[in-house]
């Protein structure tokens, strides 16, 4: 079945220095699921994870469109789900000055894939730092996440924050930031993905989590990149915080199932051009 092509996309600024790599993949009709990545490019240019595997030459093309691949000292990698990890070994052969960030288990986890250089590693965890030159760069335990190798990032000079799987909805096309999408998508995609994400949060005991929820919100940043929803700003921040913290002990939404596929799968059929349906 071939994939609906999406709208192109091209880098938006995030902050100074600082852009998301957009990607999307289709959604619902008319609805796209945003697979960013993230650059910064400082003293020492930072390239914050490496998009899906189907966006590969897509992402090589954004990236290296704004830095020199011999510039590029630091891959930061949040964890290593595929949708984060599609040119991690391109940027490793592009750019033989980079250090890959990221940690023990992360490791492991990538190893069984293909093995990554252990002397280009670094591996730090929530509350360590690395410096970039002209920026120091923390980092973080996202609100919501879907693997226990995740780690986001702060940028402690711009305020910056990558919230890594945190805060995803739905997208209209290339369509980037909070105060564009309609409410009405966002409110019901929010709420899916971030559910559909962390299933855990069921069971979550709402003081506790909310002091974690908390613990990052306190960071109080300028602006927060995620890698499968809007940049957000001012009251949008506090915004998504909330919702999140709101998830905690609440039930978590199911995935459709078979009936769906079913029902997807004769809509295919249905729209096939003649002569390409299966007997
Ligand atoms: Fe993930
Ligand atoms: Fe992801």
């Amino acid at each position: 079945m071939p994939i609906p092509p999406v709208p192109p996309t091209e880098p938006v600024p995030v902050a100074a220095d600082t852009w998301l790599i957009p990607n999307l993949a289709p959604g619902e009709p008319g609805t796209y699921v945003p697979v960013n990545a993230m650059l910064i490019r400082g003293a020492e240019p930072v390239v914050v994870d490496t998009g899906a595997p189907i966006h590969r030459e897509l992402w090589l093309e954004k990236v290296f469109g704004l830095v020199d691949p011999e510039d590029v000292r630091w891959i930061f990698l949040s964890h290593d789900d595929g949708d984060h990890t599609g040119g991690l070994h391109d940027a490793l052969a592009l750019c033989p000055n980079a250090t890959l960030v990221t940690n023990a288990f992360g490791t492991e986890r990538l190893n069984l894939e293909r093995p990554l250089p252990l002397d280009r590693l670094r591996w730090l965890e929530p509350g360590d730092a690395f410096d970039a030159g002209d920026r120091r760069l923390r980092l973080v335990l996202p609100p919501i996440f879907d693997g226990p190798t995740t780690r986001g990032l702060f940028d402690e000079r711009t305020g910056a924050l990558w919230a890594v799987d945190s805060f995803a909805a739905l997208t209209t096309g290339a369509v980037h930031t909070r105060d564009e999408l309609p409410a009405e998508l966002y409110d019901e995609t929010f709420k899916l993905f971030n559910s559909l994400i962390s299933p855990w949060h069921e069971w979550l005991d709402v003081d506790r989590y909310g002091r974690h929820v908390d613990s990052v919100a306190a960071l109080r940043p300028s602006v927060v990149a995620s890698a499968h929803g809007p940049l957000l700003t001012g009251g949008y921040i506090d915004d998504a915080f909330a919702r999140v913290r709101a998830l905690a002990g609440q039930p978590r939404l199911m995935l459709p199932g078979q009936p769906s596929l079913d029902e997807f799968v004769d809509a295919a059929i249905a729209a096939a051009p003649a002569g390409l349906t299966p007997a």
